[in-house]
């Protein structure tokens, strides 16, 4: 959290609330940290989790390349320059029309099912992902390794989803995995890696063990990458991984106003965000931290609650604020990544405008909608 609360109060004056604003230099930082702990690891920025053009523009400009899941991401990437061995093309239910785009930006393809091996395009670079069968220390809908998850082959399918690419004229760069999201146990992913690198006796050599994200923002990612490479180094492998939570997070911020208090038995103080700007409390029961940017006397404990008619439309529980007024602002933290890329409009909430700090300079890089925005594709049918 690098801006000052005298920069938010600033960017809220002018651009107005709720806003998400973003400091291209904790973006930096962030990379910084996982090029510090991963090395010469190639990065693929998983851009679910923020994929604001000017967000991407910036991390294209830094060597990072993009892990996409649709052809709306892969669109983005395209639009903005990337190709070649700069995108991954992932998911699970991959359309026709996916695989082409990707075939035509000579995109990596991530294989999530055996099947696939025929829906490929010819001679299509390809990693097999891996579930490894694990349960991890983070929210159910969070973990994707878990045996029984939809996602990648088993242990058992995968080195012969890798000979069945050969067979097939595809070129098997190697294994992936990823096992789920916001993890902070680094034992989760070292019991991870390890499963894979168990499958060198049957798979041999190979070109590339991608890691995939997931890092949770507490986590040892030091210790993560020193896992990660060792499972690399197994199989003579490259080693890539695929952050994104990670280097976005700590670089947004959701600013809101109070609207007003209500005590009800519970103390609420009701703002101008709430579910439609940031989904993960209310999905996941996530937790952000809240800083409140006003001086006052008198504490007590709050819950943040937002505007939604939802009961569970709440953003944070038992904060201690002093004495909030209407027209006070709260920053809340950790809000670039899966923040306004999960936000929606619900209610005909307009999306709030999201504003960039870099080099002392304020840029808008999404204007805020407007109602006719939202209502635009329902006229003139
Ligand atoms: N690679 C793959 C294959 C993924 O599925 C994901 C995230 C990532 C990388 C990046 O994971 P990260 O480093 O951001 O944890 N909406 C949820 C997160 C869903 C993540 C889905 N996959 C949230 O708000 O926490």
């Amino acid at each position: 959290m690098s801006l000052s609360p005298e920069q938010f109060r600033t960017a809220a004056q002018q651009y107005g609330t709720p806003l998400y604003v973003y400091d291209a230099a904790e973006l930096d930082a962030a990379l910084a940290r996982v090029r510090a702990a991963f090395g010469d690891a190639r990065a693929y920025y998983a851009m679910k989790a923020n994929p604001n053009l000017t967000l991407l523009r910036h991390l294209h400009a830094r060597g990072v390349g993009f892990e996409c899941v649709s052809a709306g991401e892969l669109a983005r990437a395209a639009h903005i320059g990337a190709a070649g061995d700069r995108i991954l093309v992932n998911g699970p239910a991959k359309t026709p029309g996916e695989y082409a785009t990707g075939a035509e930006l000579g995109a990596t393809f991530i294989l999530d099912r055996e099947e696939e091996v025929t829906l490929l395009p010819p001679a299509s670079r390809a990693l097999v992902r891996v579930n490894p069968a694990l349960n991890v220390s983070t929210h159910d809908h969070l973990a994707t390794g878990a045996a029984g998850s939809k996602f990648g082959v088993t242990l058992e399918q995968a080195p012969r989803v890798l000979d069945a690419l050969r067979a097939a004229g595809h070129t098997a760069l190697g294994l992936h995995v990823h096992i789920g999201s916001a993890i902070r146990d680094a034992h989760d992913f070292t019991a991870a890696f390890h499963r894979l690198g168990d499958l060198r006796a049957h798979t041999g050599p190979l070109d590339v063990l991608d890691a995939g994200g997931g890092w949770g923002l507490g986590a040892d990612l030091h210790g993560i990458a020193r896992e990660a490479r060792a499972a690399a180094a197994t199989f003579g492998a490259h080693l890539w991984v695929e952050p994104g939570r990670y280097l976005v997070a700590q670089a947004g911020t959701l600013l809101t106003r109070v609207v007003g208090t209500k005590r009800t038995g519970r103390n609420f103080v009701l703002v101008d965000a709430g579910m439609t700007e940031l989904l993960r409390p209310m999905l996941y029961g996530a937790t952000h931290p809240v800083t409140p940017l006003w001086d006052r006397g008198g504490t007590d404990t709050w819950d943040l609650a937002g505007p939604a008619c939802e009961s569970g439309d709440l953003l944070a529980r038992d904060l201690t604020l002093p004495d909030p007024q209407p027209g006070d602002l709260l920053a809340i933290h950790e809000a670039g990544a899966y923040g306004a890329a999960m936000s929606s409009n619900y209610l005909t909430r307009p999306r709030p405008a999201e504003v960039l700090h870099d080099a002392g300079t304020w840029t808008v890089i999404r204007q805020r909608e407007t109602p006719q925005d939202i209502w635009r594709m329902e006229e003139n049918v």
